[in-house]
This record gives structure tokens, C-alpha cells and sequence, in this order.
């Protein structure tokens, strides 16, 4: 826990810096030989985000495990003894803050589509949530309810925003399905979706589920990306089926 509120501190320390300070000294690539105009742009960006800089140097695997940071510091989403379920959680970011936050008392179950290395007191699970053998491998897992349903799946960008607002919209949808289904009361669910925020279908089936639903960007989120996270709290329990 000692751990996560360093971090937590470092947050604000990495957000408030932007790119002042000798941590961020800008880094220039001396040779694009070999590389492609995109594959240049995106390492320069690499070597120029102090989230990722970061990143290395508090042990996280990826700059994301900031953006759970900051959704935590705002929203008070993660607490020691909490069941978590976390979807598209590789390379690990989100499950390292999860586990440090929820402490031995806790449960936190990973699963993405790729493989995973395993992350310390997380039960990290290899499948692809769309098919019912990665449901169901969630389902058995958790044996019971969770505290709160985690999606950063995010399907490989095509360039098309329509195409990609729609399978990234399709994540969300399954994991709200699986959030309906197994969390408990007061629970909360975060997702990824993209601008444009969650699908208004969804979103109407969320607030009757909910006391609050909100979007919001994390500063960790790059500006230019088209994500944002949906996250509602106080589950009230599934809409009752209406009889006819
Ligand atoms: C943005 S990355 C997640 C980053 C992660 N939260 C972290 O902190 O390191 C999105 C992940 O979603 C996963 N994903 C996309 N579709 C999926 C699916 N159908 N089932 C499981 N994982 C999926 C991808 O494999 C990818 O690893």
C-alpha cells in the first residue's frame, strides 16, 4: 500500500511537472533509418512521455497503470479487501495498481486475449473475453460477486472512427454485461469507450443501474487518443425484467 501512495503522489508530481524539469528533457532520434514515418513518430513520442519515463522508473509496465491512478484519486474507486475483476489487462499496468490498492485481503482477477506475465497476488487468466470460454473463465475465477468490473479492452485501432467507436463500444457492452452479473451492491464499473462516450442504449441501461454515472479523461490519456473511461458507481442491483 506504502507503495501506492507514493505513486499517487508522483501522479500529481508527473501532471503538475508537464514537460519542465531534467526528467523531461526532449529526446531526439539521431537516425530514422530503417523506420517507417509512423514507427519514428511513435518512438519519438515514446521518448518524450514523462508518463512513460515514469513509468520505468516506479516499475509499472505501461504508462496506463496512471490513468487507474488518476481515475482512483478522483473517484475512490479501489480499497484494501475488494474483489476486482480486470479485462484487457495486459501488459499488467492496471493490475499492479489493483493489487497494491486492494493488499492481500483482496482478489484480483486479469484477463486479456494476450499473454500475460503473472503480477504478484493477481490470478491472471489468458482468453478472449468475446468467446464464452473467456466469460466463463472470469465467472469461475471469481466463484461469487465482485466490488468492481475493470475494462481497458481496446480492439486494434483501423483508422476509421465509426468502425473503431463500434468495437470498442462492443467491448464495453460485454463487460457491462458481466459487470451486471456479478457485482455486488454499492459496486462500480469503469470502461473504456470511445469519444463520443458510451453508447446511449448502454448508458440508459447504466444510470437505472447506478446512483451516478459519469465519463471522464484521465490526464494520463494522451489528448490527441479518442478514449475516455466511463465509470459508474452505487450498483443498485440489475433492472428488474418487466412482466408482460
Ligand atoms: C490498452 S491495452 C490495456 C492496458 C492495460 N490496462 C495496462 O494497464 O497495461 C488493451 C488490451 O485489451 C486487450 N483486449 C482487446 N480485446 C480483447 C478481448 N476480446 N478479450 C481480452 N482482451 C482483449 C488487448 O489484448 C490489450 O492488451
Amino acid at each position: 500500500m506504502r507503495h501506492g501512495a507514493l505513486v499517487a503522489a508522483d501522479v500529481t508530481g508527473v501532471a503538475g511537472k508537464g514537460t519542465g524539469g531534467a526528467r523531461a528533457e526532449r529526446v531526439r532520434l539521431r537516425t530514422a533509418r530503417g523506420r517507417s514515418a509512423s514507427s519514428q513518430r511513435w518512438l519519438h513520442r515514446q521518448l518524450n512521455d514523462p508518463y512513460v519515463q515514469e513509468a520505468r522508473r516506479l516499475g509499472y509496465r505501461s504508462r496506463a497503470a496512471f490513468k487507474l491512478l488518476q481515475l482512483d484519486e478522483r473517484f475512490g474507486l479501489l480499497r484494501p479487501g475488494m474483489r476486482v475483476v480486470d479485462l484487457g489487462a495486459a501488459p499488467g499496468g492496471w493490475t499492479q495498481v489493483a493489487t497494491a490498492r486492494v493488499g492481500g485481503s483482496g482478489l484480483v482477477i486479469a484477463l486479456d486475449m494476450v499473454a500475460m506475465d503473472p503480477v504478484a497476488g493477481a490470478l491472471v487468466l489468458e482468453a478472449d473475453f468475446m468467446e464464452e470460454a473467456g466469460l466463463g473463465a472470469v465467472l469461475n475465477a471469481l466463484a461469487g460477486t465482485a466490488d468492481l468490473v475493470l475494462s481497458d479492452m481496446a480492439a486494434p485501432t483501423t483508422g476509421h472512427a465509426p468502425t473503431d467507436y463500434l468495437r470498442t463500444s462492443a467491448l464495453c457492452e460485454a463487460a457491462y454485461d458481466l459487470a451486471e452479473q456479478v457485482l455486488a451492491p454499492d459496486g462500480a464499473f469503469v470502461a473504456k469507450v470511445f469519444r463520443g462516450g458510451s453508447e446511449a442504449g448502454l448508458l440508459a441501461r447504466m444510470k437505472r443501474s447506478f446512483a451516478t454515472v459519469r465519463h471522464a479523461k484521465p490526464d494520463a490519456s494522451r489528448p490527441r487518443s479518442p478514449e475516455t473511461y466511463v465509470v459508474a458507481r452505487g450498483f443498485r442491483g440489475p433492472p428488474a425484467v418487466e412482466q408482460s
